[in-house]
């Protein structure tokens, strides 16, 4: 079959693809290949791909029988297929993009790895594709936005289309606004505003997921947010979705804010919808900023965590280095305090040397702190300790 633009085969954990030749739709050497070319494959976002294979065989296993997948932004077909491939009890894999190019390669994909018996292929715009399945006896077990930016204008068709107990895994690449360069663009999309702090990626989790229980409250539908990570260039949230207009009363109970002082690295959490004032620090007095209405709630559940780590020691194949770190990470992290302190911000700020982040951890530690590394960030560390105290750690390990 002729597709018209040039293709390569590329292999990505089992299965092998067919894919635009992104080389070949590179006019500059800046330009962003996986865009230019007539269907979209980027090649960077394997780790996101592995990381979904992990946690649908973790939700899988939960369940403990068949289950019925769509990726309604599904581009080539890569994430669909490899779920059809890699992960054990899917029953079906619904596949379905805008762009008919993307429905052919995703066809020839599904039948070049002996998939086509699981997976059909749609070409709709996905929020009615998803309206499709928005009734009683139709609903999935797992929906994965994976969009272009935000998966905002998703949300609403893809909670109703999930069934009660089932997962839904978005990816947001507008870090921009949600990490504060535009945060007009993030209360417009998010309904809550971000900050340009050194944890503006907890942040943007925080602000996708607090969006998405909104949202889901709407419908009379609470979540649990199972799994989430920041990595590259975007962000990626797995919640569970549980139907009861009482039970999505609590859940937006864990909305809220987090207060920030520029001045002294203090913060401070404040719950509910409204903020009367941000107030001032309680350390040294300055007028606080705050971000949110966000989500205070955990961003990630141990137990589910356990599971993921689970599916990653059973796998027969080969996970980068990354993806285990990063698993790992977000289990040890399920526990921690909101937000985390960047060492070489504080020593930047203070004008003193930058010591190892392992004595600083240590020292914490010593004066009976809670305090561990964090995926969000290579020089973070996440703490129950005051700003104050996270300071004396710092010079004491210099
Ligand atoms: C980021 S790519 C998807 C990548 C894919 N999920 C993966 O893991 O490789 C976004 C895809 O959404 C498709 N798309 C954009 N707007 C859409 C819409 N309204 N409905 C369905 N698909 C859409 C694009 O054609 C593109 O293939
Ligand atoms: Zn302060």
């Amino acid at each position: 079959m002729s597709l018209g633009f040039p293709t390569e085969s590329v292999k990505e954990g089992t299965a092998e693809l067919l894919v635009p030749k992104l080389d070949a739709f590179k006019q500059k050497k800046e330009d962003y290949a996986p865009s230019k070319a007539p269907v979209f494959y980027n090649p960077r976002m394997k780790l996101n791909r592995d990381i979904a294979i992990l946690v649908l065989q973790a939700y899988q296993r939960t369940l403990n029988r068949d289950i019925y997948v769509a990726e309604p932004l599904a581009g080539c077909g890569v994430r669909g297929i490899r779920f059809a491939k890699e992960v054990v009890g899917i029953c079906t894999v619904l596949l379905n993009d805008i762009n008919p190019e993307a429905c052919r390669l995703a066809e020839l994909n599904a039948y070049r790895n002996n998939t086509s018996r699981l997976v059909s292929i749609s070409n709709h715009d996905a929020n009615f594709f998803l309206s499709q399945y928005a009734a009683p006896y139709k609903r999935l077990d797992y929906v994965d936005i994976d969009p272009f930016g935000s998966p905002v204008p998703y949300l609403d068709s893809a909670i109703r289309a999930l069934r009660d107990g089932g997962m839904l895994a978005l990816t947001a690449t507008d870090l921009a606004p949600l990490c504060g360069v535009y945060p007009k663009a993030a209360l417009r999309k998010y309904g809550g505003l971000p900050l340009r702090t050194e944890y503006c990626h907890e942040i943007a989790v925080r602000l996708l997921s607090g969006c998405l229980a909104v949202t889901a409250a709407k419908h009379d539908i609470a979540v649990n947010i199972l799994f989430s990570h920041s990595t590259d260039h975007y962000i990626r949230v797995y919640a569970s979705l549980h139907h009861g207009a009482r039970k999505a009363d609590k859940s937006i109970q864990n909305m809220g804010f987090i207060l920030h002082c520029f001045t002294c690295f203090h913060r401070e959490i404040s719950r509910g919808t409204f903020l009367s004032s941000t107030g001032r620090c309680s350390e040294c007095g300055a007028p606080l900023k705050a971000a949110g209405p966000l989500w205070l709630g955990n961003i990630a559940e141990r137990r589910f965590c356990e599971r993921v780590e689970q599916a990653m020691t059973d796998r027969r194949f080969d996970l980068g280095k990354r993806v285990v770190k990063t698993v790992i990470s977000v289990k040890e992290e399920s526990d921690a305090p909101i937000t985390y302190y960047v060492v070489d911000k504080i020593c930047d700020k203070l004008g003193i040397p930058v010591p190892p982040l392992k004595r600083v951890i240590e020292n914490l530690k010593k004066k009976g702190f809670q305090a561990l590394p964090t995926h969000f960030h290579s020089r973070g560390v996440k703490t129950d300790a005051a700003s104050s105290k996270v300071i004396e750690a710092i010079k004491t390990a210099l």
